[in-house]
């Protein structure tokens, strides 16, 4: 696999980062993940200007141009042999370093951020979870991603914590919930219910990402005429679920079919959760023919 790197095309295991890099020293830098469509990433503009604006509140700056973004994407797609088929992209800014100045408090934009992009294949368990559901477990109050949920920083021990959570109980995302016990999303997704036709997501203010997915689904809701609501939810009302799903640019919609063991309505993905995902396929289907993906 090759990789983009600060302006470079190496193999992964040649890509080297300094010791001194903020990103590794301190999780100093943002990324976001997106999903290739036979080599064409969707919604690469908004993924771009997520992250410039999670990187300018880190007063991080994001040196190529959206053109030049694109270009490396098209390389990579290509030299990786994945222009043909779906792909998981990586685009990762750090701070970079400075020997001489390991903890770099002032005049941050004499230091050379680190750009590294990497493309791999969408594992093929995605589709399967897509088709036959997935099982969730609810976390601790307290699970949240940290003070800076609503951003996309390199900060990501407690995402990373709670994927091993949800491998270790046999599930395949993990639920997080604030404080006060408010659940708030995925360890890697947003979160959607399903009740007597209406659907709800917790709201952005309870302290989460709220990611181009969960944007995408909203749209998707209001254009089905399908109510949705974003407010504060608590377990109970995912355990009482008629039907939940989760959303995320590369998983896409995946139905929720079992939490902590108990079964979501009837352990099937349900008719709302399938409208949803035929809808954001169109939708992927239309940008990607249409070439605005
Ligand atoms: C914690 C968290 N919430 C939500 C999302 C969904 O964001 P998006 O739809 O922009 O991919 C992600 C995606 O990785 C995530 O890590």
């Amino acid at each position: 696999m090759l990789v983009y790197l600060n302006g470079d095309y190496l193999p992964a295991d040649q890509a080297r980062v300094s010791a001194w890099d903020g990103g590794f020293l301190y999780g100093d830098g943002v990324y976001t993940t997106l999903r290739l469509y036979g080599g064409r990433p969707l919604d690469l503009r908004a993924h771009l200007e997520r992250l410039r604006r999670h990187a300018d509140a880190l007063s991080l700056p994001v040196p190529p141009t959206d053109t030049e973004f694109a270009a490396v994407i098209a390389h990579l797609a290509e030299a990786n042999g994945l222009a043909a088929t779906d792909g998981r992209l990586r685009i990762t800014v750090s701070r970079g370093g400075d020997p001489e100045d390991p903890l770099p408090l002032r005049d941050l934009g004499r230091l050379n951020p680190t750009v590294l992009l990497t493309l791999a294949p969408v594992p093929p368990a995605f589709a399967a979870w897509a088709r036959d559901g997935i099982a969730a477990c609810l976390l601790e109050p307290g699970s949240a991603r940290g003070n800076l949920p609503h951003l996309k920083t390199l900060n990501g021990l407690p995402a990373l914590l709670a994927q091993r959570q949800a491998a270790a109980r046999g599930c395949q995302e993990a639920v997080l919930v604030s404080e006060d016990g408010r659940l708030l999303e995925g360890s890697v997704s947003n979160l959607f219910l399903a009740k007597a036709g209406r659907l709800s997501t917790p709201a952005g203010t309870d302290g989460l990402l709220a990611g181009r997915t969960r944007e995408r689904v909203l749209a998707l809701a209001a254009q089905l005429d399908v109510p949705c609501e974003r407010r504060s939810l608590l377990p109970a009302d995912l355990l009482g679920a008629d039907e939940a799903f989760t959303a995320s640019s590369v998983r896409e919609i995946l139905p929720v079919v079992a939490v902590d063991g108990v079964a979501i309505g009837d352990r099937q993905p349900g008719p709302l959760t399938r409208r949803l995902q035929e809808a954001y396929r169109e939708l992927v289907a239309v940008a990607v023919a249409d070439g605005s993906a």
